[in-house]
């Protein structure tokens, strides 16, 4: 009676390491195969849609409607946010040329028309007026909206605080 308790005790712990060993091995194989398969899309997929669609994506998700934004943007918060730009642009009438053109009568100026500054070869291809959605894209990442620009600034992220500055340069008229 004994020995038959202890046997069955013992094929208890058997069935039940065998058990554990099991579901190891059925969790492993899962996460196993699961593993590969996840990495293979998040590091490759991830990567090249970040480079290519989805650094897009992102900008046009980025950039909200300006007219939308205008309508509850600050004029006198974007003539603080001209600071940033006030180095290198005059923004009053008749202003002339610093490192970069006047900023007088921007808003749906023809891009690279003042006739006294040397434009870039990339600006001066441009070839459209600037409308606030004009200025909205460019603003946001310059460099990205006209490849070869020589405006050396990183541009302006926050939708606010663009829509703010381009309300105050639609006064300079
Ligand atoms: C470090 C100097 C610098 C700063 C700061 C700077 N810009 Fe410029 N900007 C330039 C230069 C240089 C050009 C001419 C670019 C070219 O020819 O490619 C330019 C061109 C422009 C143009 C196109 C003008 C035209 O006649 O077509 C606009 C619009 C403009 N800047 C707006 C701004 C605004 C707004 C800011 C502030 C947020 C700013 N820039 C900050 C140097 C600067």
């Amino acid at each position: 009676m004994d020995s038959f308790e202890f046997n069955k005790i013992a094929a208890a712990v058997l069935v039940v390491a065998l058990l554990v060993i099991g579901l190891n091995q059925i969790a492993d194989s899962i996460y196993r195969v699961k593993k590969p398969e996840t990495q293979g899309y998040k590091i490759e997929g991830v990567a090249e849609t970040k480079s290519t669609a989805k650094g897009e994506i992102k900008k046009e998700e980025k950039l909200a409607d300006i007219k939308v934004l205008l309508a509850t943007a600050n004029v006198g918060a974007g003539e603080n946010v001209f600071k940033k730009c006030a180095a290198c642009h005059t923004n009053v009438s008749g202003g002339a040329s610093k490192i970069g053109p006047p900023m007088w009568g921007i808003v749906g100026k023809k891009s690279g028309s003042h006739p006294e500054f040397k434009y870039s070869s990339a600006l001066a291809a441009h070839g459209k007026a600037w409308s606030v959605e004009e200025l909205n894209a460019f603003l946001y990442k310059p460099a990205d909206y006209i490849k070869g620009t020589k405006m050396a600034f990183a541009g302006i992220a926050k939708d606010e605080e663009r829509a703010n500055l381009i309300a105050y340069l639609s006064t300079l008229k």
